[in-house]
């Protein structure tokens, strides 16, 4: 086998992640996927004790493995055991350089598990790959001068549909500050975050510093954001779960203990009549439903100008036949399923609701949580119920001379994560950036995927507190503070 760069590597990794006409990326790809994981293979937890589930692949709902779902007595004992990571921050950077080297030498495996047990495309596979490495190596040097002292403990709290990049960065930067920490992954995604834990242990970081409890976030999640051992919490998920975890730790842990959240957006992405128009339905079809439509970042509705509208429609409903939906482990895929049956029910629920708004539905896959890419026609960004995690996309049309009025509507809905612009005028393009409520800013190009490092990641108001991951303000957030360091 050739080396992981000829995945990684400069110049081979193009929109899609990687480049199918090069023949070594090729000969990678089919090594991965010759890797099988064990059938009925159980990831054991540090203390295991409680309910063993099946881990189902979305696309097909058969069980990939099985988890060993923790209870409050393996929280308890986790807590106990639970230590601040006493080496030295150079040594810190050293081992979670060693984690990236070993995510890397491990990346069948890792595309195989998402594949299969988060329904990740495989150019989705690559990009998480490359950002959970980004992540490792990013803090490490970030952190390999820091003298602070370490917060203690940090319960981690992850989403599924990135189960290995979140739950990596949320880890690193973590560990990186010198804490301990107990990382909660969603509960459709135990097994690839086991795979990272054993990695990150192989690599060096003690198990007394590094503890996965897999299992609901009602029992798990609630026990860690409880404990008044539990000195900061780092969050990714939905509003709603985070504004339960702030109640929570307002009323059981110290006051102060942080809380970083990054949570959901209704992001929007307006399209004025001087963009091109095949680069803008590119990056709309790109933004709305790449991944299933299963990113934070995701477009939600998207605002046209009514001049270009019937011809930018068109030619999104041509784009929208060209995706291919189907087995994400299939090179040819585009869009694999959602991420379980429930999803599917719901968002198949709100498009059924309104029926009246479909513009236009693909065809999907029948056997699978598949959900055909969708386009809605609405009025406004306040049409929309809630954030719809999957392929639905809400399009609106304004006037000329509007755009204010569109801002001002995207800001009233309180969220602030992506957003998309596409135009050819300059000023246009400052004004609307200093005007618009959003983390991260695109222009001329999809507002989906984030580069660690060089894009900082996150939002304002209900999409989250801040500060961004892969941004250089994030590590800080993680040592004590000097009230805190100079009490101890
Ligand atoms: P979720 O809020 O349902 O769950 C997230 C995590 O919180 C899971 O591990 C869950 O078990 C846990 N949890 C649930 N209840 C809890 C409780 N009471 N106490 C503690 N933990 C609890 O979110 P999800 O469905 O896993 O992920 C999708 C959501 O995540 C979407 O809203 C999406 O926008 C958001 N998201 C945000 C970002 C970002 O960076 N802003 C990135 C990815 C996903
Ligand atoms: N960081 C991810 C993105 O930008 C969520 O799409």
């Amino acid at each position: 086998l050739v080396a992981p760069e000829a995945i990684f590597g400069a110049g081979r990794v193009n929109a899609r992640g990687f480049d199918l006409s090069d023949a070594r990326v090729i000969e990678e790809i089919e090594a991965a996927r010759s890797v099988s994981l064990p059938d009925a293979a159980p990831i054991t937890v540090s203390a295991p004790s409680g309910e063993t589930h099946p881990v189902l692949n979305p696309a097909t709902g058969e069980a990939v493995g099985w988890v060993v779902e923790a209870d409050a007595a393996t929280v308890a004992r986790a807590l106990d055991d639970a230590r601040p990571w006493g080496a030295a921050p150079a040594e810190r950077a050293a081992v979670l350089r060693r984690a990236a080297d070993l995510y890397e030498a491990n990346y069948g495996l890792i595309f195989a598990t998402l594949a299969r047990e988060a329904g990740k495309s495989w150019g989705d596979a690559v990009g998480e790959l490359r950002e959970a490495v980004d992540f490792l190596r990013y803090y490490a040097r970030e952190g390999e001068a820091a003298t602070a002292p370490a917060r203690g403990l940090i319960a981690a709290i992850s989403p599924w549909n990135f189960p290995l990049a979140i739950f990596t960065g949320q880890i690193a930067a973590a560990l990186m500050a010198g804490n301990g920490v107990l990382a909660k992954p969603a509960e459709p995604t135990p097994m690839i975050a086991a795979i990272a834990v054993r990695l990150m242990h192989e690599a060096g970081v003690p198990a007394s510093a590094l503890q996965l409890l897999p299992g609901p976030g009602r029992v798990v999640g609630a026990a860690i954001t409880s404990d008044p051992r539990i000195k900061g919490v780092v969050f990714t998920g939905s509003t709603e779960t985070a504004q339960t975890i702030a109640r929570t730790m307002a009323a059981n842990l110290a006051p102060g203990t942080p809380l970083i959240a990054e949570t959901g957006g209704l992001n929007a992405m307006i399209v004025d009549t001087t963009a091109l128009p095949e680069q803008a339905v590119r990056d709309v079809v790109a933004s709305a439903f790449r991944s299933a439509g299963q990113r934070c970042s995701a477009l939600r509705c998207l605002y046209v100008q009514e001049d270009v509208a019937p011809h930018l429609i068109e030619m999104i409903k041509g784009a929208m036949e060209e995706q291919a939906l189907g087995d994400p482990w299939d090179l040819a895929t585009d869009i694999g399923p959602v991420i379980d049956a429930r999803a599917k029910a719901g968002i198949e629920g709100y498009i059924a609701a309104h029926a009246d708004w479909v513009m236009h539905r693909v065809a999907a896959p029948a056997a699978g949580t598949f959900v055909a890419p969708t386009l809605l026609k609405v009025r406004g960004i306040e049409d929309l119920e809630r954030e719809i995690f999957g392929p639905v996309l809400h399009l609106a049309t304004y006037k000329a001379g509007e755009i204010d009025k569109v801002v001002a509507r995207i800001n009233a809905r309180g969220f602030g994560l992506t957003f998309g612009l596409h135009t050819r005028i300059d000023q246009r393009v400052q004004d609307v950036a200093e005007a618009i409520h959003a983390g991260n800013i695109y222009v001329n190009r999809n507002q989906i995927g984030a580069v660690v490092g060089s894009q900082p990641f996150g939002g304002e108001g209900l999409s989250g507190t801040g500060p961004k991951a892969g941004g250089p303000l994030y590590l800080a957030r993680f040592f004590a503070a000097p009230e805190q360091a100079a009490g101890e």
